[in-house]
């Protein structure tokens, strides 16, 4: 089974949700491709959740949702937070400790295991970000994205032969679900990571804001 994440981050207002959907639902259509072996996820803002759900269901798409981040704490006095108890109706995977949310808004690993941790308490899978082999993993984590600072946005992304190393010297050390390649995926370089050993899925950011390009990713990933 191969992952991949679109990770939209803040992009997209509601009506471009909806033609996203639209579009993807197309395509979806337009080519019988077996998606048995995909495990294809998309990671809307949190206020489109809801919206990304109802699509879905409605048009029947084989794509799960989830979440780009989630409160460190249960739900209660947290203003501005969105609880993990809040997502689990729409989402079925989250995001934690992309290097954005750790750079930005100073997100520290006592705070993601934290995270992790409410993710767990409403079956949330978490999608726990590292940024090289030397960043911790907290203890419950199952599925892990690595994705190196430098490769992120700037259309150069890690290569597979680095890639693989890092994911075969996670597994090495702790048993996990998958180890998912992110940073600079487009539709020319997916198939040399998901070839890689010991490489899971893919997270792309920019290739996933634009449903042609997000379905050039699933097309090639549905060859192997
Ligand atoms: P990118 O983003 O594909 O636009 O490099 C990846 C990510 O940050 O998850």
């Amino acid at each position: 089974m191969k992952y991949i994440i679109g990770n939209w981050k803040s992009n997209k207002n509601s009506t471009e949700v909806a033609d996203w959907f639209k579009k993807i639902a197309d395509l979806m259509k337009s080519k019988s491709l077996n998606f048995s072996n995909l495990e294809i996820i998309i990671c809307p803002p949190f206020l489109y959740l809801p919206q990304a759900k109802a699509y879905r269901d409605e048009m029947k798409l084989p794509i799960k949702i989830g979440a780009q981040d989630v409160s460190p704490f249960s739900y209660g006095a947290y203003t501005g937070e969105i609880a993990s108890l809040q997502l689990k109706d729409f989402a079925e995977y989250v995001i934690i400790g992309h290097s954005e949310r750790r750079n930005y808004f100073k997100e520290t690993d006592d705070m993601l295991s934290n995270k992790v941790r409410e993710a767990r308490r409403w079956n949330l899978q978490e999608i726990y970000c590292i940024q090289d082999e030397a960043t911790p993993l907290s203890k419950d984590v199952t599925l892990v994205a690595y994705e190196p600072v430098y490769a992120i946005g700037t259309g150069i992304a890690e290569t597979p032969q680095k890639a693989s190393s890092v994911a075969l010297s996670v597994k090495k050390n702790r048993q996990v679900k998958g180890v998912i390649y992110g940073g600079s995926v487009k539709p020319d370089n997916i198939l040399s990571f998901l070839t890689a050993e010991g490489i899971d899925g893919v997270l792309p950011g920019g290739a996933s804001l634009n449903p042609e390009s997000f379905w050039e990713l699933i097309v090639n990933a549905a060859s192997i």
